[in-house]
């Protein structure tokens, strides 16, 4: 026969009702490992410095320093009374920006628990969580989504709280809270608990989980057990029932196996138990939570840890399932071991949170169950911002004192949150976002320039514009910046010679107009209109293209004066005809085998084709470039490319003297080695380039040779 039973009440196990003090926690502090790297945050905490908390005896401390936006709060009076803590009576909330960020040191690599709670307290006296509407407000972990806090019907002195286990993708973590326009969000308490690298494994960079139900079983008469009792501050709830449960204990000490390091369970939690009355088979263990938090559609991981505590040496065989799946089979618990039995990080689909454990035909005991942990997946795929550059905004933001509202958490990422003014460029899906853009044009800015912004390797456009910048413009290395706008400030000159060698290169986009350093200079970049890079633009541009123009077009005179018409042989033989209007004798394909001796004495080869040496009628060595067959169908390039170099003549270059085009032929017939270089031929393309580009620089020599 199979039993049910739900976990009284189920709603306790994700949300703590009350904290009940633990005295003997408080007896057993001495003999512990310290908390060390503990961080335990009150939050709006205002009437004290810090303090010990009565029950685990940690260390809590106000929450400046952690956080900058946000307003300190306390619970209503009616509701002090029923406290059960100090975290409970004070919060800070954040009516201001979309999103808020807790930033706490961390360990890059390293694991952690992180915890945060919620009372509410009627703290605002709005009655939020009991008029009916809905009060609802997200949280991320860093750049990513975590959780989302439902405290819609919800008892106004109940704690709700969420817990993640997470690796810190950098030494400092942020937890978000985020305003979906259900509620202003606040938060009560902040806890940072680093674990062991070996502790659940299946947690890494991409895969962090969020608590849904941590169970302890046997005849316990604490709510909760958590720090000191667990090393690791995890709260664990108590679970008894009555017939036909029973509860199992031991004084035995519960061994865990060496290497099995990977959840470090506190002996005195396997020590206790939770079995049937002999006359049944099978337990169900179910974690059916709160109404305000979604099971149905997350994928869960359920952790069970098992240890035989009877004396005697028992047949105990059991198959746990989940949602009628078959995860572990015949499992049989070692006497006084732990054995915690996980899927390795593989995520179950089970709407309903509940899992069988079944007895096997052999088994003569029933199933027992020591403690139990049940995780949903919170992915962690979105990227944070380069780290480099958030370096760069973080001193930026100190050197100006910028307390931006939305100037808060990552600086690009997720991308709807990124901060106001900058632009990020995330068009490498795989690579942390960078910035590219920084607009702080009247932002109110005092002081002098802060140099980090410059060496930020991405940054292409800076506008601080309409500020109040004192001082002189720092001599820096700039790194790929395009636009520098500085007008309107209180500079002082000079302009460093990095700055203004890079702006009259053309490279850079200066405005420097409405500064004193420009009573001094009359240059473009001290008059408000905006030609500076224009006019570079119109220079560099303009001038080779006249300059090109000029000389195509004496070479097409010279060619019309010296060299005449060219002969007009029939073309009507070909089987294409083209509109090819050059000075250059075409070839038929017969021709070409003559004056090749049917294409004998290969020269060269490139990926173009062939190159093969030849002698006209006349006795002139020629080289024929005869281009491949399979390029002739989209040979569109050819004719423009024999119409410019039949145009060119030059003394350092070969010279084009004919070519061949029809659908059996596509081929160039140049001096043969007269002038210009072998290698030239063999290059194709490229070669054809090239050619243009030294045609164009030896001919400015000639044209400077002229002058
Ligand atoms: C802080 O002190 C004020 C006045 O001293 C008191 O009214 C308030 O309840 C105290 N708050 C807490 C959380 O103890
Ligand atoms: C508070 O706890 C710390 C250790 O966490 C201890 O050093 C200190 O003495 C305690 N202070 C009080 C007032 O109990
Ligand atoms: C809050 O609202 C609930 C439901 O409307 C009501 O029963 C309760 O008295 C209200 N409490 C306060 C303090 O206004
Ligand atoms: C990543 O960021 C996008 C927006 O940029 C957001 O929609 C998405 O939910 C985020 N992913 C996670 C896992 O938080
Ligand atoms: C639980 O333990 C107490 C002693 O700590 C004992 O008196 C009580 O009978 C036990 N209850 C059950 C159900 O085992
Ligand atoms: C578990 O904790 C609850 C709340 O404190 C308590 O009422 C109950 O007795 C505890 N269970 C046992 C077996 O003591
Ligand atoms: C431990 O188990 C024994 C029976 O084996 C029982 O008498 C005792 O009450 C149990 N103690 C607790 C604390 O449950
Ligand atoms: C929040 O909780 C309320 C009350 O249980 C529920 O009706 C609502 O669907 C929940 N909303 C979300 C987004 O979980
Ligand atoms: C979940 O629970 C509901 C009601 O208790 C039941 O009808 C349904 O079959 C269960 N689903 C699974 C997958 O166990
Ligand atoms: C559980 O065990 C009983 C008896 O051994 C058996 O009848 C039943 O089919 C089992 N249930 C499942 C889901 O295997
Ligand atoms: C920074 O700004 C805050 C509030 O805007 C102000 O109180 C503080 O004096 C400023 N600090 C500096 C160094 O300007
Ligand atoms: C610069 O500061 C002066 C006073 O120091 C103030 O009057 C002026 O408005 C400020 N200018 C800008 C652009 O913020």
């Amino acid at each position: 026969m199979v039993i049910n039973f739900i976990c009284w009440p189920s709603t306790k196990l994700a949300w703590i009702l009350a904290l009940l003090l633990n005295l003997v926690m408080m007896i057993q502090v001495h003999g512990q490992p310290p908390s060390s790297g503990f961080i335990s945050i009150d939050c709006g905490l205002r009437n004290r410095s810090s303090y010990n908390d009565s029950s685990t005896g940690l260390r809590f401390n106000p929450d400046s320093g952690f956080v900058e936006g946000g307003m300190r709060k306390q619970i209503s009076q009616e509701f002090m009374a029923d406290a059960e803590n100090e975290q409970q009576k004070t919060l800070r909330s954040f009516p201001d920006g979309s999103r808020n960020c807790y930033t706490l040191p961390s360990t890059m690599g390293k694991k952690y628990l992180w915890r945060a709670t919620f009372t509410y307290g009627n703290y605002d006296g709005l009655n939020k969580t009991l008029d009916g509407s809905l009060f609802l407000f997200g949280l991320h972990l860093g750049v990513n989504f975590w959780d989302m806090v439902n405290l819609t019907n919800f008892n106004p002195m109940a704690a709700g709280w969420s817990e993640v286990l997470t690796v810190a993708p950098s030494n400092s973590m942020s937890v978000c809270l985020v305003n979906f326009g259900s509620g202003i969000p606040f938060i009560s308490s902040l806890e940072l608990r680093p674990l062991e690298d070996t502790m659940y494994p299946f947690v890494n960079t991409s895969v962090s989980i969020n608590l849904i139900d941590r169970v302890r079983y046997g005849n316990i008469t604490d709510l909760i057990t958590r720090y000191p009792t667990d090393n690791y501050d995890r709260i664990w709830y108590n679970h008894t029932t009555d017939y036909p449960w029973m509860n199992l204990n031991t004084t035995n000490k519960v061994e865990t196996l060496p290497g099995n390091n990977f959840f470090n369970i506190p002996s005195v939690i396997m020590q206790n138990a939770l079995t049937l009355d002999m006359n049944y088979s099978g337990m169900i263990i179910s974690s059916t939570p709160h109404p305000n938090v979604d099971t149905k559609s997350r994928q869960i991981l359920p952790i069970f840890h098992f240890a035989e505590i009877n004396g005697s040496n028992p047949n105990r065989r059991f198959d746990i399932y989940s949602a009628g799946e078959l995860l572990f089979s015949d499992f049989s618990p070692s006497r006084f071991q732990v054995d915690s039995m996980h899927q390795n990080g593989r995520f179950l689909r089970n709407p309903n949170a509940t899992f069988l454990l079944n007895n096997t035909g052999s088994s003569t005991l029933p199933p027992l169950i020591n403690a139990y942990e049940l995780y949903f997946l919170v992915r962690m795929d979105n990227l944070t911002t380069d780290s480099k550059d958030v370096n760069y905004m973080k001193e930026v933001k100190n050197h100006y004192n910028l307390t931006r509202v939305n100037w808060n958490g990552d600086p690009c990422s997720p991308r709807e949150y990124s901060w106001e003014g900058l632009t990020c460029d995330y068009s490498e899906s795989n690579q942390n976002p960078r910035i590219v853009s920084i607009n702080l044009s009247a932002s109110g800015l005092k002081g002098e320039l802060a140099v980090s912004l410059m060496n930020m390797v991405s940054l292409e456009y800076m506008d601080l514009s309409h500020n109040n910048l004192t001082g002189a413009i720092p001599d820096y290395q700039l790194k790929s910046l395009k636009i520098l706008n500085l007008s309107n400030n209180q500079l002082v000159g000079p302009i460093p010679d990095s700055i203004l060698r890079r702006f009259q290169a053309g490279l850079l986009e200066l405005r420097l107009e409405g500064n004193p350093i420009c009573s001094k200079v009359k240059d473009t970049y001290c008059s408000n209109k905006k030609k500076n890079a224009i006019q570079t633009m119109v220079i560099v541009v303009t001038v080779p293209v006249v300059l090109v123009s000029l000389l195509v077009l004496m070479c097409i005179i010279w060619n019309l004066c010296w060299k005449g018409k060219s002969d007009h042989e029939d073309y009507a033989m070909y089987e294409q005809e083209t509109s090819l209007h050059v000075d250059i004798r075409r070839f038929t394909y017969v021709e070409l085998k003559l004056i090749t001796n049917d294409f004998q004495s290969i020269i060269g080869k490139g990926g173009f084709g062939i190159v093969y040496h030849g002698k006209l009628e006349n006795g002139d060595e020629v080289a024929v470039k005869v281009l491949m067959e399979t390029s002739i169908e989209d040979s569109t390039d050819f004719l423009p490319e024999v119409q410019t170099l039949s145009k060119v003549h030059h003394k350092n270059l070969v010279t084009l003297k004919g070519y061949c085009q029809n659908k059996k032929c596509l081929a160039l017939i140049y001096d043969f080695m007269s002038r210009g270089n072998l290698q030239q031929l063999i290059r194709g393309c490229l070669f054809i380039n090239l050619y243009l580009l030294l045609m164009f620089i030896s001919n400015i020599v000639d044209l400077l040779g002229c002058i």
